[in-house]
């Protein structure tokens, strides 16, 4: 059977990585978590001190990092010059500053052409912002994950809750929201749905729910192709 390109955007906590990732084991796919990837850019500029402004010193950063991606059934590992960052990445801080230093054309730049890399090959599910608008506009079928912003904050509240720390729910909704606003108005590559994706509502559903409707999505598309 064709092995395809899924892509799957939409606004942080929107479920789509974990509904990428089960979808992916269904499948016999593989999952690339994109925002990891410029999770770990910033985890980088973080690490060196680095002023993301400052555009020789960033374009020098993302000349000599290197990122690797493993992909396990269970999520990505991701590496940074060898190291895993796996949770390190995972900080409020670091959500913070991906947001920002995405925003940065060099750091697309080299991300974007890593993404295609990996992906171009087909047989592949990718999360991200920009999968189906910038990085595989050709992709067979695409996903737009959407929830109120509410039920997104809580559940990244009961995921914070769960790795042990103690969040603030209030400054939790806060950050996703002034996160998705600027994601959604940076000048490159802007979260906003393809033409062509199908916007599911992940709110209302648990997540073998939203597997299963993905799944539906995927058996008819692959039936016309
Ligand atoms: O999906 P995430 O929350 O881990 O992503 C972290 C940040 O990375 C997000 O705020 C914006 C950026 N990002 C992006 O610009 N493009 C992508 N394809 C994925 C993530």
């Amino acid at each position: 059977m064709r092995r395809i390109i899924i892509a799957i955007d939409g606004p942080a906590a929107s479920g789509k990585s974990t509904a990428a990732k089960l979808l992916a084991a269904r499948l016999g796919y593989v999952y690339i978590d994109t925002g990891a990837m410029y999770r770990t850019c910033a985890l980088a500029a973080k690490r060196c001190g680095l002023d993301i402004n400052d555009d020789d010193a960033l374009s020098q950063l993302m000349n000599t990092i290197r990122l690797d991606i493993e992909y396990h059934e269970e999520g990505n590992r991701t590496y940074l010059n060898g190291e895993d960052v796996s949770r390190e990445i995972r900080e409020p801080d670091i959500s913070r500053l991906a947001s920002a230093i995405s925003a940065k054309a060099i750091v697309r730049e080299k991300m974007v052409e890593l993404q295609r890399r990996l992906g171009e090959k087909g047989g592949v599910i990718l999360d991200g912002r920009d999968i189906g608008t910038v990085v595989f506009p050709n992709a067979e079928l695409k996903f737009f994950m959407i929830a109120p912003v509410e039920t997104r904050a809580r559940r990244r509240y009961l995921e914070l809750i769960e790795k042990g720390s103690n969040p603030d729910y209030d400054t939790v909704l806060s950050e996703l929201e002034e996160r998705d606003k600027a994601d959604s108005s940076r000048a490159l590559a802007p979260l906003i749905p393809a033409k062509d994706a199908i916007c599911i509502d992940s709110g209302p559903l648990g997540i073998e729910e939203q597997v299963e409707l993905l799944h539906s999505y995927y058996q008819t598309r692959i039936a016309s192709i």
